[in-house]
Order: C-alpha cells, then structure tokens, then sequence
C-alpha cells in the first residue's frame, strides 16, 4: 500500500507509519511542517527516513489532490485536526481545519477517480455527551449523539458527510472514534496526562492527574493497528465506529501504574471531575463488521510505555518539555478526546 496519513507527524500518526513500515509499506506524511520527533521516538533513524514528508494543509485542496496524484497514493488515513480546547476558543478555525478539512480530504479522493482504495478517519468518542445523557451502557455506535463541545459537533458532522460521499459518490470509509490514547508521544490535550503521570513517575517526579471518574484507556499501539486493520478488511459502505480499550476509573490507572512503578503511590495523585463523555462505548459494531481488534491489557500498555521512556532517559532523549509546561486549565465541563 502507499497510504497517506493527515498529521502524520502527530502522536498516533507517528505508531500508524511505524505498523506500515513494519508491513512493507509506503509512508506519506502530509503535515504543516516536517517534524519527525514523535517517530524518532518510537523508531531507529533508518526507518523514520522511509517516511516521505509531504508539505501541506489538509484545507488546500489542490495540493492534497496533487499529494495523491504525484505519490501513487492508494489509501488514506485522516488525523490532521485541531484539538478540543483550540476548537472551543476559535470554533470557527475549528470548523475549517477540521470540517472543511476533512471535506477536502474526501473530496481528493473522489478527484482521484478510484486510484485510493479505502479512506480511514479520525472521528472520536467525543461524538458522545456526557454518561448522565445515556442509560447504563456499553452504547451502540448509532446511539443518540449529544456531544458537549464544538469538536464533537465537527467530528458527527464528518461522520454525516462521510456518510453522504457513500451515498453520492460511492466511497467507501471507515471513521473511529478513539478515547483516551495513551503511550509514547502523546504530549498534548487533557488526557494526555496519565501518560505524563508515566513519564513523570520514571523520573521521580510528582504529577497530578486533574480528572477522575471513568475513562476508556487505548493503548496507542492498538489504535494505530485498528486504523491499519481498517485500511486492509473487505469493507463497503460509511460508518463510524466506537473503539474499546479498558475502560476504568482513574484509581484503577494508578492502581495499575502502580503495579509497574511502585513509587506511583505517594507521586501521583487524582483530581475527581467526570470527563463528560459516555465511557461504556460497545465495540461490538466494528468487530462485527471489521473483524477482531487488537486490546493490549491496561497494566501491559503501562508496562510498555516505561519500557520505552526507561529506554530513551537511558539514552539521554526523554524530553520533559511537556512535563515541565503550564499545565492547561482544569475540567469543567468537557475537554479532550
Ligand atoms: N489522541 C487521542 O486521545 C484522540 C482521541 C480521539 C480522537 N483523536 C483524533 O485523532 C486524530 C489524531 O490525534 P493525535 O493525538 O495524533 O493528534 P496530534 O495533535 O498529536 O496530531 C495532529 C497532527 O495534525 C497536524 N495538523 C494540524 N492541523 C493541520 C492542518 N491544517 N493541515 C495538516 N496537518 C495539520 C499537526 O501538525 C499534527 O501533526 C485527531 O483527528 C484527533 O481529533 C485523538
């Protein structure tokens, strides 16, 4: 395959183009401006320089069309997008990154006469309002979607379009909807503070996690891989699907981070405000249709991330510079995924 990913240069893009690599693969990264630090984390340099940086904004158009024509694309992912909180201070810079955005990257494809094969795209479990909205789950994916911010508005209506490019043109995609995504790299948003709590922790450091409640942890290596499965089963048509991963309370991560590091237990501490999104998402809607996912268990996932950040401090690589800015304001109401 030779498969374009959007903000291919962000956290889970970085774990995409390490799976396809590890296939055999062709990687195109089409991002704002060439910056493999989050491959070089996860990679050997040998193998982030397979990644063939392609300039550009998922907004323009022309130049993602020629993206497609001048690489022999054959299929797309589409993760380029702007994060909760930068959606909710300028909904407007929101909507064009992320809804046109997403626009132009159906509309290349449908330019590309049959040429891409299939297109997977980042919608997220923000779709969701908050757990009181819902009855007791686990939800299907085509529950009623009340979302509590403006990115989850912009990601349903994605899922909207995506649905009417089946209906009119008779392209085919696969939106997900990830959760929390935790592991190597993820260095923004809200939730990515338990993998902070990780880095932290390794370090000796102290760190507060400034919500508490439920969550839905997926490890990023299973995300990526679901994408890549997404990419390769047969499949026809345009739904957009939840992802499940472990799904348990912030206690249950510390309990579980430490099990891996002991010292957790006096450095980490909890904040007590619910995320409001529905945390029992059913995946039963993709394994039907798309087959089986993969679900590294909560305690392995954690376990794996310090083996890697234990490996790259013992290199002298482990940047703290997320742990060392401003922390963003607490929860109110709703932030990330
Ligand atoms: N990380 C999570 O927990 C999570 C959860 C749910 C949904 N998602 C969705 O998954 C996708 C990827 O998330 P991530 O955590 O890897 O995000 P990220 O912020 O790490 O990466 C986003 C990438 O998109 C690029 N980008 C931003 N604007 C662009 C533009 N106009 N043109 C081209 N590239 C642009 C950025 O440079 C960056 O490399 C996003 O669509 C996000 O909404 C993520």
């Amino acid at each position: 395959m030779r498969v374009l990913i959007t903000g291919g240069y962000g956290f889970i893009g970085a774990w995409i183009a390490r799976d396809l690599l590890a296939r055999g693969d062709h990687v195109f990264a089409y991002d704002l401006k060439e910056d493999p630090r989050r491959l070089r984390l996860i990679l050997p340099e040998a193998e982030v320089k397979k990644v063939t940086f392609v300039p550009g904004d998922v907004t323009d158009l022309p130049t993602l069309s020629k993206a497609v024509a001048d690489h022999g694309i054959t299929h797309v992912i589409h993760l380029a997008g702007l994060q909760v909180p930068t959606c909710r201070a300028d909904p407007m810079l929101g909507a064009k990154v992320n809804v046109l955005g997403t626009l132009a990257v159906f509309e290349a494809v449908k330019a590309a006469g049959g040429q891409v094969k299939r297109l997977v795209y980042a919608s997220s479990a923000a779709v969701f309002g908050g757990p009181d909205k819902y009855p007791a789950g686990p939800l299907a994916d085509d529950v009623l979607l009340v979302p509590s911010t403006h990115y989850g508005v912009f990601k349903i209506c994605n899922e909207g379009n995506a649905r009417i490019y089946f209906q009119d043109a008779g392209i085919s995609s696969v939106g997900l909807r990830p959760w929390t995504v935790y592991g190597v790299g993820r260095d923004l948003g809200m939730t990515s503070e338990p993998t902070k709590a990780i880095k932290a922790v390794l370090l000796g450091r102290p760190y507060h996690i400034s919500f508490g409640g439920w969550t839905d942890f997926q490890y990023v290596d299973d995300v990526a891989k679901a994408f890549v499965l997404c990419l390769k089963r047969p499949y026809t048509g345009a739904k957009s699907y939840n992802l499940r991963g472990a799904v348990v309370t912030l206690a249950d991560f510390h309990k579980a981070l430490c099990a891996v590091l002991p010292d957790a237990a006096h450095l980490v501490t909890l904040g007590t405000t619910q995320i409001a999104i529905a945390h029992d998402l059913s995946d039963a809607g993709i394994e039907r249709d798309l087959g089986p996912m993969p679900k590294t268990p909560l305690e392995a996932g954690i376990r794996e991330t310090v083996r890697i950040f234990a490996q790259l401090r013992d290199e002298g690589r482990l940047d703290t510079a997320d742990l060392d800015a401003p922390k963003p304001p607490p929860v109110v109401v709703a932030d990330e995924p």
